[in-house]
């Protein structure tokens, strides 16, 4: 058996006091994006997202960040996936990004919306052709006989939009999470790591060091 117990590393690259808490956490997270650009850490935007049943049984995957806005996350999928199908009746979730190259996690927690259809056309404009059959092809989340089942759908798309402008299938877009709690944590020496919680309260956020 691979021994797990001893694959440890002690974190020691940066710190994160109260002073570099901005009173914004969205601008907090914009710095702390940028960083991780300039680190290059790897799928910088690619975050997980939580999401449950009204029940509460947890389900989670990666999304990417497309977007980031004065008030949430927007991230691009399909509507009628099984995280839209949980978001439908439930749209409390939870995202998470790590760049380890900066010793460093972002939690979030809030509800997702979604984005309004010229917003997400926008984005759909921009995507390769590719994608933008994929997007039509791929009944996400969904049962499929074989590979060639999806490489036929892909084929047929193709066909019905050669020479034409491929538009954004109603059951492809945007959610944008808006967040009420981000958690800033940065790896410190000895596990002592530092972590910075931004709360929406009444009268805006509030912010407060955790233990680690
Ligand atoms: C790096 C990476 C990026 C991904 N980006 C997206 C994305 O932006 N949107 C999306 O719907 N799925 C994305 N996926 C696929 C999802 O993880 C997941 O397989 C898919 O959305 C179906 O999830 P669901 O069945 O829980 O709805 C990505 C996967 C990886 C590994």
């Amino acid at each position: 058996m691979t021994d797990l117990f001893n694959i440890r590393r002690d974190f020691s690259l940066k710190t994160l006091d109260e002073a570099d808490a901005v009173a914004d956490p969205m601008q907090m997270f914009e710095l702390w994006f940028h960083e991780a650009l300039a680190a290059e850490a790897l799928e910088p935007n690619a975050m997980n997202l939580a999401t449950a049943t009204p029940d509460g049984k947890p389900s989670s995957r990666i999304v990417l960040l497309k977007q980031i806005k004065p008030d949430g996350f927007v991230f691009f999928t399909n509507y009628e996936s099984l995280k839209a199908e949980q978001l439908n009746v439930n749209n409390y979730c939870a995202l998470n990004f790590a760049w380890h190259e900066l010793e460093r996690q972002v939690r979030i927690e809030g509800r997702a919306e979604k984005i309004s259809p010229q917003e997400s056309d926008t984005y759909f404009e921009v995507r390769p052709a590719k994608s933008k059959l994929g997007a039509w092809a791929s009944p996400q989340s969904k049962v499929i006989p074989d590979r060639e089942y999806l490489e036929h759908l892909i084929l047929d798309f193709e066909t019905r939009f050669a020479g034409k402008e491929i538009t954004r299938p109603d059951n492809w877009g945007g959610y944008i999470v808006k967040p009420h709690l981000i958690e800033f944590w940065q790896g410190r020496k000895n596990r002592l790591h530092d972590r910075i919680r931004y709360r929406m309260m009444n009268d805006g956020w509030k912010i407060e060091r955790l233990a680690p």
